[in-house]
């Protein structure tokens, strides 16, 4: 009782995650276990103690689920299985328990926007099985009487370019896919459909899991007209390449209503079960490139809470020119909303759909970063690697993966050994940087002011009572003092 008492004197009003240390786990490279040149589950348990060693307090991982990987892993197939490629259901419980025993929390990626086309729903929502017929978003699309085609319903263009429908002979319908074709969108209209996903969020949360990454939020809804029909997108007037995604301006497919509202049923939802079950709070992050207004209204208002951290992806928009007033501008856009009518902040990084900060702001600004990030009030979000430095690799365009963001999912680097440590395979799924040698945990542990050590310190720093006071009156201020110095005081 005592312990409990003087913990709660200590940070009277702060919950766990209002200043975690966050950090991004891409499982397909941090560490392989089996020597197939993919990162997997036992290899992140092999890993946590290095976690704990530079002072994260929670992770969440990107897919892990059973994917044919079209989009490594946000394409899902089987929501509440693993993807044989990073283990079994007894190698996620054995990480869990872990994680768990280190006071490192877990939070797993919900990828609920869409499935796999090879998802068994999609399956049978394409033959129209009783119960899944309306899935999916479906439609049969307009007829041109020139050509006695069926077009598309509407002009949208999907997030990766080209139509957001495809059509399917055997329905004779278009399903709306706003990522890849191989990504159809879920109907969240449907209440079968919620009603599945809130089953999904139990299975992982009876397993034991502390929260989700909710990925893509503001492509949940799309609008409808009263006819059933789908109104067209107003052209951006950015570039002249008409199937590309910024060629509309997304006023019909993103941050419609009704996501504000899914966002309050899904905290609802682990604001029940930890009344049932007891435990920490169990958290949502969201990501959402979105207005600070509709990241304010996903987190909740007076009468309703919806997702404690709305992901604030400013800080990854500076770049290698941006001086200290543009990094307050950055600031203050958050603050000016979120602090002022939530008294919550967050800080990202970057992430697997991102260059890395080495890559994006110049190797010199990765410590700059890492520090703002943590002499900021709240949470940080660490993608992996960036602690350490890491940078974008060229990679090779090959069968296993073609992907423009490759370079900034390239493996973690843990020694100057043979594949930095990260795999015995003959080969990696992706190249390790030519820089690893340099550039890796156990050099860095070694020298002084390495951007690991310096990543440590912050960390920390992040747990003193001086940091943890921010909720106080006075608790931190920040300015620039030139357009050099930009000053945080805590
Ligand atoms: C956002 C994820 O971060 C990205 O990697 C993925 O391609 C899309 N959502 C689609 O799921």
């Amino acid at each position: 009782m005592l312990g409990v008492a003087s913990a709660k004197t200590a940070t009277p009003e702060i919950d766990w995650w209002e200043n975690a240390a966050l950090y991004q786990i891409y499982p397909r490279s941090f560490q392989d276990s089996n020597d197939d040149g993919v990162g997997d589950l036992n290899g992140i348990t092999q890993r946590l103690g290095y976690l704990k060693e530079i002072g994260i307090t929670a992770t969440w991982l990107s897919p892990i689920f059973t994917s044919p990987m079209a989009d490594f892993g946000y394409d899902i197939s089987n929501f509440t299985e693993i993807d044989p490629s990073f283990g079994t259901l007894d190698d996620f419980d054995a990480m869990l328990a872990h994680a768990k025993s280190l006071g490192i929390k877990i939070i797993l990626d919900f990828v609920p926007n869409h499935s796999s086309d090879e998802c068994d729903w999609f399956k049978k929502s394409v033959a129209r099985e009783p119960g899944y017929e309306d899935f999916y978003v479906w439609h049969v699309g307009k007829h041109n009487p020139e050509t006695n085609q069926q077009e598309p319903p509407s002009n949208w263009i999907s997030v990766f370019g080209g139509s957001q429908w495809t059509w399917v002979h055997e329905r004779g319908e278009f399903y709306l896919h706003q990522f890849q074709r191989k990504q159809p969108d879920l109907n969240f209209n449907n209440p079968l459909v919620r009603e599945r996903m809130l089953e999904v969020l139990r299975f992982w949360l009876d397993r034991g899991v502390d929260g989700f990454r909710i990925d893509a939020v503001p492509h949940m809804y799309e609008r409808q007209n009263a006819d059933g029909s789908y109104p067209d997108e107003p052209i951006s007037g950015w570039g002249s390449n008409a199937s590309a995604y910024d060629y509309h301006d997304h006023i019909y497919t993103k941050d419609q209503p009704a996501t504000v509202q899914l966002m309050y049923e899904w905290r609802d939802f682990l604001l029940q079960y930890q009344a049932e079950h007891g435990g920490a709070t169990r958290v949502l992050l969201a990501e959402a490139y979105s207005p600070v207004e509709t990241l304010s209204a996903y987190f909740g208002n007076g009468q309703r809470q919806g997702t404690q951290l709305p992901m604030n992806f400013q800080l990854m928009y500076l770049n290698g020119y941006s001086n200290a007033r543009q990094v307050v501008d950055s600031i203050d856009y958050w603050m000016n909303t979120m602090w002022a009518q939530h008294q919550t902040a967050n800080w990202v990084v970057g992430n697997h759909d991102t260059p890395r900060v080495a890559d994006r702001m110049g190797a010199h600004k990765v410590d700059l970063l890492n520090v703002i990030v943590n002499a900021l009030p709240g949470a940080s979000v660490t993608y992996y690697g960036e602690e350490i430095g890491m940078s974008n690799v060229q990679t090779p365009c090959t069968e296993i993966s073609c992907d423009a963001r490759d370079g900034e999912r390239t493996p973690m680097q843990w020694s100057p050994l043979r594949h930095a440590d990260f795999s015995t395979a003959p080969s990696t799924w992706l190249p390790l940087s030519p820089d690893y040698q340099r550039f890796n945990v156990k050099t860095e542990r070694g020298v002084a002011r390495s951007s690991l050590q310096v990543f440590k310190a912050m960390q920390q720093l992040k747990r003193s009572a001086a940091f943890m006071a921010f909720k106080q009156p006075g608790g931190f201020s920040y300015k620039a003092l030139t357009e050099q110095v930009l000053q945080i005081v805590r």
